[in-house]
């Protein structure tokens, strides 16, 4: 049996790298070669953020390589339209010469491509190259329901046709499924409606390619998700995705990890510590941080901060309250990336304070950890109907009229959220479940092996639609 060489391509953002390259690493310690695609600018983060003396436990088997992604070394990738934009124009054609070209020279040639869902546009150039085709699908399943059902949103007068909202309105899907609010539709939650039109015409796009294939491999495992899974035949959950391996480092964090916050949290009491990220890309006002930063103090609780250098974007590294760093002292260690991973495995962690990114959120399900919301774009407010209305395994932060959380309601939820037995009752259920279905013989790990064997078998082309 020749041995199954795949192309793993993730869209250039944080959130799709990481889980990407875990599921590589799955691919590859079941015998798959896998080549992994980065844009040039992705590549050059995630080098610089590896410590010098990096080398990869899967060199040989996990090619890296790179393509363009359309922009000029001086764009801002900060810009999500322009991002979205050369990504959509500029890497079909960038990835179609990339496979001409292993396959022309290698004796290893492609044999089939597994990109992330995102990037449905990429699914036509696997079709013209004959190449038989998976997605992964990095967020919930209950969003790649909406963008399944674009047609229906849209012929239902939920949305006209370009994505925007007629009106707030409750969206059920399906009878016996839960019903959401139209404006958390994923491409609705942004300031700027420009990345509304450009993000609905992406995901618009992504649903419709996803409809012709017979793998979404999704990120989810089915007692967190079986409503939403069973409404998509080609949904198939293969998580949670953890790690694969004990290796402390991975080539897919854009940010250097600071690992000092394992040997602090080694120095805390048990279930005492808060947990604070708001993922890769959001940013705090200074007003903003500094309600955040008292919010926390205030709970007298040791907590763990993630200030990325960019927290407060073009203002760059956080500013904090007169006298805050003086006052929390040793009882708070703020870092500018931690090993998330590794955090919330960690048994002093009490409460994750969280943006609600999918990753995340399954990073705390897996570990049993309440989550307090505080969703900022895209995906992260169905997100967040999902851990506080479905599952009922944390709390949202309600905001003042001119959209901030004050730092009472982040000091009165933490408090409320960290203190909740229903809540950490459910995610030990919760946790267990997802613990079985990716041990030998669980679900999700079936269905890993069962799509591992089709490609081994060469039986994939048959299966799609
Ligand atoms: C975004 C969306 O919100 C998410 O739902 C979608 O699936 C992918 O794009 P992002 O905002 O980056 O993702 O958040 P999230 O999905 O939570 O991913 C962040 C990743 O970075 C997680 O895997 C997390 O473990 C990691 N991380 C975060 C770190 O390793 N260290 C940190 O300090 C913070």
């Amino acid at each position: 049996m020749a041995i199954p060489h795949a192309l793993v391509i993730p869209f250039c953002a944080q959130g799709h790298v990481a889980p990407l390259m875990e599921f590589s690493h799955h691919l590859a310690d079941h015998g798959v070669l896998v080549t992994f695609v980065y844009t040039e600018y992705t590549h050059r983060q995630v080098k610089a953020a590896l410590p010098e003396n990096f080398s990869s436990d899967y060199a040989g088997r996990i090619r890296l390589v790179t393509i363009p992604d359309g922009l000029s070394t001086d764009d801002d990738r900060k810009d999500a339209c322009k991002l979205l934009s050369s990504s959509m124009n500029a890497i079909p054609s960038f990835m179609e010469e990339l496979v001409l070209k292993i396959n022309e020279k290698d004796e290893e040639k492609i044999t089939f491509v597994i990109a992330d869902g995102a990037m449905g546009f990429l699914f036509d150039v696997a079709e013209k190259l004959n190449l038989p085709r998976a997605a992964v699908w990095t967020a919930s399943t209950w969003t790649l329901a909406t963008l399944l059902n674009i047609p229906m949103l849209i012929e239902d007068g939920v949305i006209d046709e370009n994505g925007f909202q007629t009106g707030d309105k409750m969206v059920q899907l399906s009878e016996g499924v839960p019903a959401f609010r139209s404006a958390h539709l994923l491409w609705l939650p942004f300031e700027d409606t420009k990345i509304t039109e450009i993000f609905f015409k992406c995901v618009e796009k992504s649903g419709e390619s996803m409809k012709g294939i017979s793998h979404v491999l999704c990120n989810t495992f089915e007692e967190l998700e079986s409503p939403f899974l069973h409404l998509i035949n080609n949904a198939i959950p293969i998580g949670p995705l953890l790690p694969a391996n004990k290796a402390k480092h991975q080539p897919s964090s854009i940010w250097a990890e600071d690992g000092s916050c394992i040997d602090w949290l080694n120095q805390q009491p048990t279930c005492s510590v808060i947990y604070v990220s708001l993922g890769s890309t959001t940013v705090l006002s200074q007003h903003q941080l500094g309600e955040l930063a008292i919010g926390v103090e205030l709970t007298g609780r040791p907590f763990l901060w993630v200030s990325r250098p960019d927290i407060m974007g073009s203002f760059g590294g956080a500013a904090y309250p007169e006298g805050f760093m003086e006052r929390v002292g040793r009882r708070a260690l703020i870092v500018g990336w931690a090993p998330q991973k590794e955090v919330l495995s960690h048994p002093s962690v009490a409460c994750f304070l969280t943006h609600c990114g999918w990753n995340s959120t399954m990073e705390a399900v897996s570990n049993g950890v309440p989550m307090l919301c505080w969703p900022y774009f895209g995906d992260q407010f169905l997100n967040q109907t999902a851990i506080v209305e479905v599952w009922k395994v944390g709390l949202e932060l309600e905001k003042e009229d001119d959209g901030t959380v004050a730092k009472e309601e982040i000091r009165e939820k933490l408090e409320l959220v960290i203190n909740d037995e229903g809540i950490r009752e459910r995610l030990t259920h919760l946790e267990e479940k997802g613990k079985k279905a990716t041990m030998k013989g669980g679900a999700s790990a079936r269905n890993f092996e069962g799509f591992v064997d089709m490609m081994k078998k060469g039986k994939m082309s048959s299966l799609e639609h």
